[in-house]
């Protein structure tokens, strides 16, 4: 057994990026240890840590981030030196018809934890650090031709979603100005590589690609995301846990803003390639439907990342064609992960057919 040096709470580390942290942050810091707390909600999956679970550096806790008896336990039986806080109810279109678990989770889940970084690190004389994990979508929609945001950039959030990520930032600071904690906002735009549940745009495409089946585009499909590799946005956060500025924003671009359109015909043209398939036949999948998400749908999120590499010399690595190829190969890789998934309960199911079942002739 390894002399411990750190102890690290992630929270949501079975879900998408978390699950990505908590593999980087379990084999490159053996002397960490890192505890996750997880929920399982319908979008966390233990799979996605299969490979990490036994290492004697990893602990997994079954829990809510809003469960006040457990995260007090947890802060005094750890005496944690961080926290990234990963776990958020994620899910624009679901935020439209179920906006009160968004609250729940990201405003008040993350202000029960800032209450017990406040009860435990108001003294001592520890290098602590919490990490506030927000978006991009808070700060509302770009032009065309508007420069990207950046940490300066004035919060007008559309969404429920967008707004309690909103409401969660200004907890973050509010802490930091108020009570003078140690917290560090990270705010990332649209995430891509493996592990994603299959509910969003790309992990989507990818499995109705595999299945053969109607994929579902917004409107006509023009407006534009910034995607960034999952890898690249966790040695950001490596890099910030490490090195970042208390009381600061950083923003972790991708350098890759395109249209939602563009990047699906991208993501056809690469699983063709893989596949060995016909262009024209799978681009016949494509389906162009009345956008569920209306006018509040933000036109473009594109972000500057000039902060982080400026002052930390963080660069994205990844460009969006090649984090393209390695999600499509990954996916292609792991269908038993997707249907797994897809078997463990009727939620993706339920939520497919709820959202677009009319709309592309879903069947049952
Ligand atoms: O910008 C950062 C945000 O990116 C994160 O904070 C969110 O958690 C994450 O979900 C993502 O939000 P988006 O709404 O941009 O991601 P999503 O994959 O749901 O949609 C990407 C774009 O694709 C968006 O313009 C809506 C469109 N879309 C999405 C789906 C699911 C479609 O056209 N068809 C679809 O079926």
């Amino acid at each position: 057994m390894k002399k411990i040096d750190k102890t690290v709470l992630i929270t949501g580390g079975c879900g998408f990026i978390g699950s990505h942290l908590v593999r980087l942050f379990v084999t490159k810091y053996p002397t960490y240890k890192i505890v996750n707390l997880d929920a399982m909600t319908y979008a966390g999956n233990q799979d996605n840590l299969n490979d990490v679970e036994k290492e004697e550096n990893y602990v997994y806790v079954h829990g809510s981030i809003c469960d006040k008896h457990l995260v007090d336990k947890l802060f005094k039986m750890y005496d944690f030196d961080y926290v990234i806080h990963m776990a958020a109810e994620s899910h624009v279109d679901r935020s439209m018809t179920n906006p009160t678990v968004f609250v729940d989770t990201n405003v008040m889940g993350t202000i029960n934890l800032l209450n017990f970084v406040r009860k435990y690190w108001a003294e001592g004389n520890k290098e602590r650090r919490f990490f506030n994990m927000i978006t991009d979508e808070i700060f509302g929609s770009l032009s065309i031709d508007d420069p990207p945001f950046d940490e300066n950039t004035p919060i007008d959030p559309h969404s429920p979603y967008s707004t309690s990520k909103a409401a969660q930032y200004l907890f973050g600071k509010t802490y930091f100005e108020s009570y003078g904690l140690p917290i560090i906002s990270l705010c990332c735009g649209n995430a891509i590589g493996g592990y994603q549940y299959l509910e969003k745009l790309v992990p989507l495409t990818i499995d109705r690609l595999i299945n053969k089946q109607e994929i579902p585009i917004y409107g006509e499909g023009k407006q534009m995301r910034d995607w960034t590799n999952v890898h690249d946005i966790c040695n950001a956060i490596d890099i910030l846990v490490h090195d970042g500025s208390v009381g600061e924003m950083y923003c972790i671009g991708g350098d890759a803003c395109i249209t939602n359109i563009d990047l699906v015909k991208m993501i056809i043209r690469e699983y063709c390639v893989l596949t060995n398939n016909k262009v024209v036949e799978y681009e016949k999948l494509i389906k162009f439907i009345v956008d569920p998400r209306g006018k509040s749908h933000d036109f473009r999120y594109d972000l500057n990342h000039d902060k982080i590499t400026n002052e930390l010399g963080w660069m994205p690595k990844y460009t969006v064609k090649e984090s393209v190829h390695e999600t499509v190969e990954w996916y292609l890789e792991n269908t038993e992960w997707c249907e797994a998934l897809k078997k463990r309960d009727n939620s993706y199911d339920n939520w497919v057919m709820s959202h677009y079942g009319a709309k592309l002739k879903e069947k049952k």
